[in-house]
């Protein structure tokens, strides 16, 4: 059965994607785990990075399923015709089997349209738990990419999720949507209380190596105090910047495949997902 953890920030550009996405890889091709990735915002990055943003197109041109269809199974069609249809799973997952290695990852991409969900919520919170249930046997590790904003995607997030990973970034504003996130899940813990969802950590992406700025340091002692507050731990290991995530999301790689990414990079990405992995059990 699965393990199911969401990347949340309500900060935008902070690596949730990006970490989303190399995760998923490290977790396929370093541990040979069974992996989905569900891409569960409107923007579709992480649909973009793993399929190529050429694929992703062709994709949805021929007709491929996404997370929206997820959402909108029931919605009538206004055709008489229209009943009601029950959603095949396998064909909202997209197989990206790669490489000599035939390492192979599953995706559910997202696309535009999913924000339509957004007007029209009502009784649509629960729809991806249900995908969720359905599949969960297949997987070893589910990762749920969210958008940085608090909606209805969020709770359907909250509802398939036992971990929440936070990333985040050393910088000014850093901790001032904490108070968000931790309101959200408690409201929603409130509202279920079968529901067990832990923070399984604080990641600190993308610092710039070397002397550490002040502003830097203050703003990571703000984040350390913040989490403190909320007992939510932060990961010993950081991941700091390296074009070579920005490489990877343009091709669609992991990071251990990108032309020039450095051994240190690849390692220090190695050291945080080995980590993340002790961390949930995987
Ligand atoms: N460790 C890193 N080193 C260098 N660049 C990075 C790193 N992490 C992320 N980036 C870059 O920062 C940008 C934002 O990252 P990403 O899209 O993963 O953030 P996000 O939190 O998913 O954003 P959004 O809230 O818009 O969904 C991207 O261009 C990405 O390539
Ligand atoms: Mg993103």
């Amino acid at each position: 059965m699965a393990v199911c953890v969401s990347l949340i920030n309500m900060k935008g550009g902070v690596g949730k994607t990006t970490l989303a996405s190399q995760i998923a890889w490290y977790a396929v091709r370093q541990m040979d785990r069974k992996v989905l990735l569900i891409d569960l915002d409107p923007q579709a990055n992480a649909s973009q990075s793993v399929m190529s943003p050429q694929e992703w197109v062709t994709y949805l041109d021929d007709g491929g399923l996404t997370v929206a269809d997820i959402f909108e199974q029931f919605t009538p069609t206004g055709t008489a015709s229209g009943s009601p249809k029950k959603l095949d799973p396998s064909r909202v997952i997209y197989d990206r089997v790669t490489y000599e290695d035939g390492s192979l990852l599953h995706l559910v991409p997202s696309r535009l349209e999913l924000s339509w969900t957004l007007r029209n919520p009502t009784g649509k919170e629960t729809l991806l738990a249900r995908f969720v249930a359905k599949v969960q046997e297949k997987y070893n590790l589910i990762l749920i990419d969210c958008s940085p904003t608090d909606s209805i995607l969020t709770d359907a997030a909250y509802h398939c999720s036992r971990y929440i990973l936070v990333p985040i970034r050393a910088e000014f504003l850093a901790s001032i949507g904490f108070p968000l996130l931790n309101r959200s899940i408690k409201a929603f813990q409130m509202r279920h209380e079968d529901k067990v969802i832990e923070v399984c950590g604080l990641v600190f992406n993308d610092f710039v190596r070397g002397n550490e700025k002040r502003e830097h340091r203050l703003a990571r002692k703000d984040v350390k105090d913040k989490a403190t507050e909320y007992r939510w731990d932060v990961f010993k290991k950081d991941i700091p910047h390296s074009d070579s995530y920005f490489w990877a999301a343009r091709d669609g790689m992991p990071i251990d495949r990108t032309k020039g990414a450095h051994g240190k990079v690849k390692d220090e990405f190695a050291a945080f997902a080995e980590e993340f992995f002790g961390k949930i059990g995987l």
